[in-house]
């Protein structure tokens, strides 16, 4: 949550931020700001309530020359989103500027001293103190702003990615680091600092993802210089960026939801690239094969995850116990770090995150460390923290996901489930050579299928137009679509504002028949596979109360669309793979409902896309 991005070089600073920050908005967009040190050697800071186009209407016509800045966008935790509230914040003599993501825990504690040692607090963010801080540790030991970042950092809990300006020293910014993302570009004579690669890339590929716990200091003409929070030297390790520009613009598509959904048979071709042998029914994961020994010795496997991931683990869960026998547990990762787990050194925790950044998944990982647990991660995002702080995983693959919503990660991470659960299931017996050929056959036609689907796009929005004024939704699903219900139900309540909820289809008679009436659409997610008959009669039910069905089918089946008042056929697939395709036409209708209803489906109100608070 929040983005951040920074300049020092020869180019206007300007421009660069106000088109990163666009590309972070994802991260957050209640408010926006950015802090300039002009060539006169002045500071100025704008910032505002709203959007990254405010914040540009609110700079038109200002002096905004400059040649190092820094600029956020933020998603409020303390304090309202407000034009004081907004980033950057100043020091008490507005020297300094500072922009920050993440919780400084114990900012009361440091507000009071602050304010009983005279310094005035403008806004109600906890970041406030942070820059007061530093200043407090210039004032009171008489050192420079570069010496009193780790003295101040010493005092903060909680977790921050921050980069610090100083008027007095134009040639210099600092960055800081500790649980939440921050990552250095290194150019000609330039340098960029940001919360994730997509303001960067066009300027440079080399980039150095700050570690835990650093300190950046970053000058105009020298080489970058890292160091610890003890003020130990660190060797800064310079990476290769692999994104490509054309990731992260929205190639023709209005939305990057309509685009993360259309690109799918791409994306899941891109999870299984040189991970599959169709004519042995075996899959080569390098996170699995180097492992072996630790994963086969797992007396079971506990997926941490939130969200759409955590509805993907939901499915992790069927697939595992099905292929390989072994028990699988499910945990919000929000649950499972504070309710005292119980977890055996022989446990595999499985950690599935598209950011790799989400706080309570970071934090479940860190737990399951200190209990000796081995740690896969699968995440999206390379480099990201929960991908290096789990012992092996897997990448995901399909590039950046942008739209707040996610489509795509959550099919790239069920088909990379599956890879998981086959690979180990051929370690251990557990499935015939011949039913792994037939499975991993049938992978392999998957994204044709997709595009299938998406060639109901506009059957698809024009039904959406019939749900604009529903008002609440019931999704419905058993076994491996349970989760699907969950999701599709998700979808629709984060875009479009529908209240929607996702359940077991034969749980609906324990309480949620209740709501139906002729006003109640229910969504049945019945393909042929698996439980039919059984959905079937749930299905009854539903009709029986006038519920509205629109139904999700496999091609070819007449008695669910006989029932239903609308139907999207889906190919017929293995039941386990159904998930997969049966959650492409509730992407699209909940997508359509939105756009209907005039939402904005790429930024949905009070969300962010990478969760790195608690
Ligand atoms: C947020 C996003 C969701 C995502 C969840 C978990 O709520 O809006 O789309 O599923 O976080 O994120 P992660 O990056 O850990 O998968």
């Amino acid at each position: 949550m929040c983005g951040i991005v920074g300049y020092l070089g020869g180019r206007q600073a300007y421009p660069i931020l106000i088109k990163g920050l666009t590309r972070l908005e994802y991260r957050g967009y209640d408010s926006a700001g950015v802090a300039l040190i002009g060539e006169d050697g002045s500071l100025s800071v704008y910032k505002t309530k709203g959007k990254v186009k405010d914040l540009e209407r609110i700079c038109a016509g200002k002096d905004l020359s400059g040649t190092v800045g820094i600029a956020h966008t933020r998603w409020a935790t303390h304090g309202e989103p407000s034009d004081v509230n907004s980033h950057p914040h100043y020091s008490e003599n507005h020297n300094l500027a500072l922009i920050h993501n993440g919780i400084i825990e114990n900012y009361q504690a440091l507000k009071t001293e602050l304010t009983r040692q005279g310094y005035h607090f403008q806004s109600q963010t906890d970041t406030e103190v942070v820059i007061q801080l530093i200043q407090y540790m210039m004032d009171s030991r008489k050192v420079s702003w570069e010496a009193a970042v780790p003295l101040a950092l010493n005092h903060v809990v909680g977790a921050y990615a921050l980069v610090i300006m100083d008027k007095d020293e134009p040639d210099k910014m600092i960055a800081a680091r500790k649980g939440s993302p921050l990552l250095i570009g290194v150019g000609e004579n330039e340098y960029f600092v940001a919360s994730d690669a997509s303001p960067i890339i066009e300027y440079t590929n080399k980039v150095v993802y700050l570690g835990e716990e650093q300190i950046a200091v970053i000058q105009r003409g020298k080489e970058l210089r890292i160091t610890d929070l003890k003020s130990v030297e660190q060797t800064p390790e310079v990476q290769r960026l692999e994104m490509s520009l054309s990731e992260i613009e929205k190639g023709g598509f209005p939305h990057f939801m309509l685009k993360e959904i259309f690109e799918q048979p791409r994306t899941l071709r891109a999870s299984m690239t040189g991970r599959l042998h169709p004519e042995l029914g075996t899959v080569k994961l390098s996170g699995v094969i180097d492992n072996r020994e630790r994963l086969l010795q797992a007396d079971r496997f506990v997926i941490c995850a939130c969200g759409t991931s955590w509805h993907a683990g939901l499915i992790g869960k069927y697939l595992i116990e099905e292929l390989t026998r072994k028990p699988v547990e499910v945990e919000y990762s929000s649950e499972f770090r504070y309710r005292k787990p119980v977890l055996f050194p022989s446990d595999v925790v499985i950690a599935i995150s598209q950011s790799g950044e989400t706080a309570d998944t970071l934090a479940a990982v860190k737990l399951a460390r200190e209990a000796g647990a081995f740690l896969f991660g699968i995440c999206n995002v390379v480099g990201s923290s929960i991908a290096r702080a789990t012992d092996t995983g897997c990448y995901t693959h399909i590039g950046p996901e942008i739209g707040v919503a996610s489509t795509k990660a959550f099919t790239a991470q069920v088909t990379t489930l599956f890879l998981i659960a086959l690979s180990l299931a051929e370690e251990m017996g557990t499935v015939t050579d011949a039913r792994r050929v037939q499975l991993v056959s049938e992978l392999q036609r998957i994204p044709d299928k997709i595009s299938k689907i998406l060639e109901h796009d506009r059957q698809i929005a024009d039904l959406a137009k019939v749900f604009t004024y529903a008002r609440n939704c019931l999704y419905l699903g058993r076994g491996y679509n349970y989760p699907v219900a969950l999701e599709g139900a998700l979808k629709l309540k984060e875009i479009s504002y529908i209240h929607a909820e996702g359940y077991p289809a034969a749980e609906m008679k324990h309480g949620p028949i209740a709501l139906i009436d002729e006003e109640m659409p229910v969504v049945v997610i019945a393909p042929r596979r698996g439980n039919y008959d059984k959905i079937l009669s749930n299905i009854q039910e539903v009709k029986a109360r006038k519920g509205r069905i629109i139904s999700v089918i496999t091609e070819g089946d007449k008695d669910v669309k006989a029932l239903s008042d609308w139907s999207f056929e889906i190919p017929d697939t293995e039941e386990c793979f159904e998930p997969i395709l049966s959650i492409i036409p509730l992407q699209l209708l909940a997508y359509h409902i939105a756009i209907a209803k005039g939402r904005d489906v790429d930024q949905p109100r009070n969300l962010a896309k990478s969760v790195t608070v608690e």
